[in-house]
């Protein structure tokens, strides 16, 4: 009995882990139809008969991101978004440019863990993990270089060359999301009481106020 409900509870366990990713597909595609009035989770599927091969393809991944922003970085996403042939399929991409010393802020993929691979430039990179707890994993990469982000974790980049840099990440999710967490802690719409914020990092509320404000 005692060692039936252990197998009950290591089963249950083993699916709550199992639908917190995509699911393997149960057909060759699921063209996303972003027409289709049907909610469901993910995107519904397009009419086999119609999909052709410009639902699996993306041109453009060559261009360079204009950096000519703030941060002095842009993300070129390529996700079931851009090619919708990637619903279902757990897989996706994504172009980043970096102008010198150009930063891509600290941020999460709910759904994915990133493979980033560093094609010209050099980079610093860091994550930081859940358990131990808020421990910084950073390295400096170089051309060539390839680092994993795992799933969930806050994670940066950075241009720490004299050049611009480019890199291409995979990402096992054909819709990873993103939280930016300057933008979601002290842009959100409605804001986050100032109360709150103030008391979570420590500091006076007309700090807080100065903090959102860019937002
Ligand atoms: C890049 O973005 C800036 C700011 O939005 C804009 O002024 C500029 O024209 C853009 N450059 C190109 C080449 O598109």
């Amino acid at each position: 009995m005692a060692k039936c409900v252990l197998v009950l509870c290591s089963l249950a366990i083993t699916f709550a882990v199992t639908i917190a990713f995509e699911p393997s597909p149960l057909q060759d595609f699921c063209v996303a139809d972003p027409t289709s009035q049907a909610r469901v989770n993910g995107l519904p599927c397009l009419d086999p008969n119609q999909v052709s091969a410009q639902h699996f393809s993306f041109s453009g991944i060559h261009i360079t991101g204009n950096t000519s922003n703030s941060l002095g970085s842009r993300v070129t996403p390529v996700n079931v978004v851009q090619i919708p042939g990637l619903n279902t399929l757990g897989i996706s991409l994504a172009r980043l440019d970096y102008a010198p010393w150009g930063v891509v802020p600290p941020h999460t993929h709910p759904r994915a863990t990133e493979v980033l691979t560093v094609l010209e430039g050099s980079l610093l990179v860091g994550f930081v993990t859940s358990n131990p707890n808020n421990q910084l994993i950073s390295k400096v990469l170089q051309k060539g270089d390839v680092f994993v982000f795992p799933v969930g974790l806050v994670h940066f980049q950075k241009n720490v060359g004299y050049g611009s840099a480019v890199c291409i990440s995979a990402l096992s999710s054909q819709n990873p999301g993103v939280i930016t967490i300057a933008n979601a802690v002290f842009g959100s719409n409605p804001s986050i009481d100032v109360s709150v914020l103030s008391k979570a990092f420590q500091v006076d509320q007309s700090i807080i106020s100065r903090l959102q404000a860019p937002f």
